[in-house]
């Protein structure tokens, strides 16, 4: 898709107009360069009842004459937000496949600057597929890009340009997660993903990538990582990600959870649905798509991002229940399941994350079923150090319409996590009950103080369990279907205006 703002009053190809709830007619306003009998047709189906302009309904009026329409539906006109003009532009994307021609042009209806960025942002976010994997369809007309015209005023246009080249540079990050997150689980293996950062960053001045080995990871320490990883012939590692390295001062410091497949390992998954684990690697595509969106938009500030690689597969050689590991921290970790891999490969990346001087540290992890029977599909799970902290990310959540719903993190869990009777901690809860909570405890362990200083304050730190907003989320209207790519737009949006 192209996309280009235009203040002049033609009516290039298929005619897109987002209305509310209840228009009757098409406003004067609206009217420049609209045919007669285009006015006609729009306006009768709205007298007719024919379209009711409710949230994310379209109406394709194709036929005619003098061209083709769209009418798109916002919903309710008195409780309308960016939200609800986003979700509409992804319907309209949506439908516009089975529409001939490339060419559109979208006209609002008296709508704020803020409000048509959201509606092309939708159209973008929408604009997606995953298709390597198919045969091509040589149908020649659908492969050409659509060009989209937003149409606006001249004082619109300034900031509606600006708006929408911001949002393009975010897509292209969200994008990237879902790309990553769909690949294949054959294709897509910690070494894969290792590459795919390293010849990422060529094309920026700005970032820097450096990749810990199997070797490197075993000589630092990274018990958790290796413990995970190695049962499976494709190697872990881990990945840094540097943007703006030079500047001074402290910097966010992402951190994700990078399963390339999680098969449970000697604790191993039922066969039902085991292939959604090829997703587990959401939480590492969070923090790459946001490092794309960053750069894409031009982010100026210092920011870290470490994404921790393993494949968890059973093995002869493959970590037991029972056995006990030491990773970076020093602490030891009694392994009671091996399905609890996420948490002992986020053991090693929290820890190292102390290194980069954080601002705070946030983690992303596909990390338990138990958040999904919590939250469903609807909200991502976040716990925190640092009340206000939790607060600053559920807003930006807000922001952008990717809800993160507060999660406790209680002493009572953190305890029953440390209840080992060989060693420090423990990778499994002492029951079901609670056992997204009992995650985020185990983690907070891991989170270092401020300098590492023994006696210091610990960093801010929050973790997102995305284990069930990464993918199956049917009520996402930007998606499709397979990896949402969610969070990014959160990030991007916390690091540079939150
Ligand atoms: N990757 C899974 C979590 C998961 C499950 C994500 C279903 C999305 C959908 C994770 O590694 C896992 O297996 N967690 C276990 C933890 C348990 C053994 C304490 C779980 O949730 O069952
Ligand atoms: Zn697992
Ligand atoms: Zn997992």
């Amino acid at each position: 898709m192209e996309m280009t703002v235009s203040v002049n009053d033609n009516i290039n190809g298929t005619l897109i107009i987002p209305m509310v709830e209840g228009t009757e007619s098409i406003p004067d306003d609206c009217e420049r360069g609209l045919p007669q009998s285009m006015k006609a047709q729009i306006n009768k189906v709205l007298n007719d009842g024919d379209f009711k302009a409710k949230a994310k309904t379209t109406l394709s009026l194709v036929g005619g004459e003098d061209g083709k329409i769209i009418l798109a539906g916002l919903g309710k006109g008195d409780s309308i937000t960016v939200h609800d003009f986003r979700k509409a532009g992804a319907a309209v994307y949506g439908s516009i496949k089975k529409i001939h021609g490339n060419d559109f042009t979208v006209r609002f209806i008296d709508a704020g600057v803020a409000h048509m960025a959201a509606f092309a942002e939708g159209m973008m976010l929408r604009d997606y597929s995953y298709d390597n994997y198919k045969m091509k369809d040589d149908e020649e007309e659908d492969k050409a890009t659509k060009q989209i015209r937003l149409a606006c005023s001249e004082k619109e246009a300034g900031d509606l340009t600006s708006l929408v080249e911001k949002y393009q540079g975010v897509a292209k990050g969200v994008h990237l997660s879902r790309d990553l997150g769909n690949c294949p689980p054959n294709d897509m293996y910690p070494e894969e993903f290792a590459d795919r950062a390293w010849e990422w960053a060529k094309q920026y001045d700005n970032v820097e990538v450096t990749i810990i080995n199997y070797d490197q990871a075993i000589k630092a320490g990274m018990g958790g990582l290796v413990a995970v990883g190695k049962g499976s012939s494709r190697k872990p590692c881990m990945i840094i990600f540097e943007m703006n390295k030079d500047v001074k001062g402290k910097c966010p410091v992402l951190v994700g959870k990078g399963i390339t497949f999680d098969t449970g390992g000697i604790s191993l998954k039922p066969g039902a649905g085991m292939d959604e684990m090829k997703y587990d690697m959401g939480g590492s595509a969070t923090v790459f798509g946001t490092m794309e969106a960053l750069a894409q938009t031009g982010h100026k500030g210092k920011v870290v991002g470490i994404t921790c690689m393993a494949e968890n597969m059973p093995a002869a050689n493959a970590t037991r229940p029972g056995d006990v590991i030491k990773g970076l921290s020093g602490k030891t970790i009694e392994i009671l399941n091996t399905d609890a891999e996420g948490r002992l490969v986020l053991s090693d990346g929290l820890w190292k994350a102390g290194e980069f001087n954080p601002e705070y540290i946030i983690d992303f992890a596909t990390l338990t079923g138990a958040c999904v029977v919590a939250l469903g599909h609807e909200a991502t799970g976040l716990w925190s150090n640092n009340d206000e902290f939790r607060t600053r990310i559920h807003d930006a959540g807000n922001a952008v319409d990717e809800l993160a719903w507060p999660m406790p993190l209680l002493p009572a869990f953190e305890k029953e996590m440390t209840d080992s009777k060989i060693a420090d901690t423990r990778n499994l809860g002492a029951g079901r009950y609670g056992g997204a909570n009992t995650a985020a405890a185990f983690l907070k362990q891991f989170v270092p103080n401020v300098d590492y200083d023994k006696d210091g304050e610990q960093i801010t730190w929050a973790h997102m369990d995305i284990a069930g907003t990464y993918w199956g989320a049917k009520s996402n209207t930007m998606v499709k279907n397979g990896a949402t790519g969610v969070h990014v737009r959160t990030m991007h949006h916390l690091i540079t205006q939150g």
